[in-house]
């Protein structure tokens, strides 16, 4: 009999970082799969501020959350234990959003089988370079623009900065936490400019931003309203300035975008299935080429998870976060 540690929501934080008493590790019986479902083992899965964003009520704002006393979920990449589905077999490596627990049952619908030798590594099946590259195409980054993204040494951040090189934009500039994650956006992402967010933002911009990435929100966002150009792009991908705090952030200078005729565009990801093939061929021929560097931060343990959420809000790790389960 195989059981599995799962762990579920117990109480929503309300406008405050969660604590261990809003979440429990509970131990269940994993059943036999019935027909059409397979049993998975995960391996990974991701670490990233929307499981805080998902603790909360979100049904005004029309994004997915936890349920309180139900499993939470995220997503992650597992083996194929048992399958009573045809087209997976025990052995087969599937990305999923059952992240968040040992083992899950359910229908093989629910699976997307990958290549395990796609990428150095199969945690590697979770980076958000796929957010970065559908924020890139709704912000349409066009040759030699110049292009500001927050949060760039977080998972999304360090996608994005590198894939708009990619997407043509000459000049990259990303903000951070700390002058060593500056260093290492200028030194090992080829960033053209990073700079510590504590010191300020706007002295960092220049007058003429085509592009501005939106990971942080508020003040970040507020400084990058002031440096877009007339008729500059906005896509608003996060907010972990408003996550972090509890409470909302807006920016205090919204004349600016009518003045300047700016386009803000929030996105998400999954609304853009039509992307996906693209990005199925193209991102991993840039990771082979070493055209994309995938920087990750690898926690270990289901029970240290939550640790893991909050100490990533706080700026401890660099890259993309995985727990390894
Ligand atoms: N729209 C979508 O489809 C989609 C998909 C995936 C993720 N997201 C969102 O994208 C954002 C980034 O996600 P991620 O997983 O890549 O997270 P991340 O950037 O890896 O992690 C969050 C980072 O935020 C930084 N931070 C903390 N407080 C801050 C503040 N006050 N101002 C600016 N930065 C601060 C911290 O690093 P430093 O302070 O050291 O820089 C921290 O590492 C999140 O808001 C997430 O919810 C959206």
């Amino acid at each position: 009999m195989r059981t599995s540690r799962e762990m579920r929501l117990i109480s929503r934080p309300v406008e405050r970082m969660p604590s261990d008493d809003d979440v429990k590790m509970i131990k269940v019986v994993v059943p036999d799969p019935a027909a059409g479902q397979v049993v998975v083992r995960n391996l990974f899965m991701s670490i990233d501020p929307g499981s805080l964003l998902r603790m909360r009520d979100l049904s005004k704002v029309d994004i997915p959350n936890f349920e309180v006393g139900a499993p939470m979920w995220s997503d992650a990449v597992g083996e194929v234990v048992e399958s009573a589905a045809a087209g997976l077999s025990p052995g087969d490596i599937v990305w999923h959003r059952y992240g968040w627990r040992d083992y899950v049952v359910a229908d093989a619908s629910h699976f997307h089988q990958v290549d395990p030798a796609l990428y150095p590594s199969l945690s590697h099946h979770l980076s958000f370079g796929l957010t970065a590259y559908v924020g890139l195409h709704v912000a349409k980054v066009r040759q030699g623009e110049t292009f500001f993204v927050s949060s760039a040494a977080g998972g999304v951040g360090t996608m994005a900065g590198q894939v708009a090189r990619l997407c043509g934009a000459s000049r990259v500039i990303g903000s951070t936490g700390t002058p060593d994650k500056a260093r290492y956006l200028r030194e090992s992402l080829g960033f053209d400019v990073a700079f510590d967010y504590h010191d300020g933002i706007r002295q960092h911009l220049p007058d003429d931003l085509d592009v501005y990435f939106d990971n942080a929100g508020g003040s970040h966002l507020e400084a990058a309203i002031d440096a877009l150009r007339p008729h500059g792009r906005a896509v608003l991908c996060g907010g972990v300035e408003e996550i972090r705090s509890g409470e909302p952030r807006a920016p205090r200078n919204i004349l600016s975008v009518i003045g300047k005729r700016l386009k803000l565009q929030g996105f998400y990801t999954f609304d853009h299935p039509d992307l996906f093939p693209r990005f199925a061929e193209e991102f991993p021929r840039w990771v082979r080429r070493g055209e994309v560097v995938i920087a990750e931060t690898i926690v270990d343990g289901l029970e240290n998870g939550l640790t893991a959420v909050l100490n990533l809000l706080r700026g401890r790790y660099l890259g993309k976060v995985v727990l390894r389960i």
